[in-house]
């Protein structure tokens, strides 16, 4: 396993649009043995019912959904230079069908009993807080449901997972 440090708020200086909107991330979680990860692209930083927190947002059909609501833990991890590409595996496969973690050679660790992917290179490890189902009706601009939720994903709205941050990894 990779060493860790805890790093503070105010010491962080990462642009969160590119770590999440450009170059995406892995999103884990579970406990123990039962343990999955998903690649993201969504997701906020900021304050929220006065803690410093992350929002990350999952379709129902995900199996890292079920491991988030019953876990009520997620961790998200961000990679530098080649281990990008293994986010394209960790979209294409599901959890139910494989265990990403045996066929991709990443490997778990585990901060505070909250699961991460060790070969990254920062990670966010929370506690989840809060948790709301995206309803349609509330999406104000028409172009978000035309683009995102219409013919077959009518009504497949995403699931908002707010999240203490416990600690900032960095390695
Ligand atoms: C670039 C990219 C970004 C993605 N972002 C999200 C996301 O923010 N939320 C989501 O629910 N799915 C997202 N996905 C899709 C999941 O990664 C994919 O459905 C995955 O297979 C789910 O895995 P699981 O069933 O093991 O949880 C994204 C896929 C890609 C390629």
């Amino acid at each position: 396993m990779h060493t860790f440090q805890d790093m503070p708020a105010d010491l962080i200086e990462r642009d969160p649009f590119t770590d999440f909107g450009v170059d995406g991330a892995l999103l884990t979680s579970g406990v123990g043995d039962r343990v999955n990860a998903m690649t993201i692209t969504w997701g906020t930083m900021g304050v929220l019912f006065n803690m410093n927190v992350v929002t990350v947002f999952v379709e129902d059909s995900r199996y890292t959904k079920e491991l988030i609501d019953w876990s009520g833990v997620f961790s998200i991890s961000f990679f530098e230079g080649k281990q990008k590409s293994l986010l394209k595996y960790f979209d294409k496969v599901s959890g139910r069908k494989e265990n990403k973690f045996k066929t991709s050679g990443l490997t778990v660790n585990e901060h505070k009993g909250i699961p991460f992917v060790d070969d990254c290179s920062f990670a966010i490890v929370c506690r989840l807080v809060c948790r709301t189902k995206i309803k349609e009706e509330d999406i104000i601009d028409s172009d978000v449901i035309a683009k995102l939720y219409s013919g077959d994903n009518k009504g497949n709205t995403h699931t908002m997972y707010v999240g203490e941050i416990v600690d900032f990894l960095a390695r």
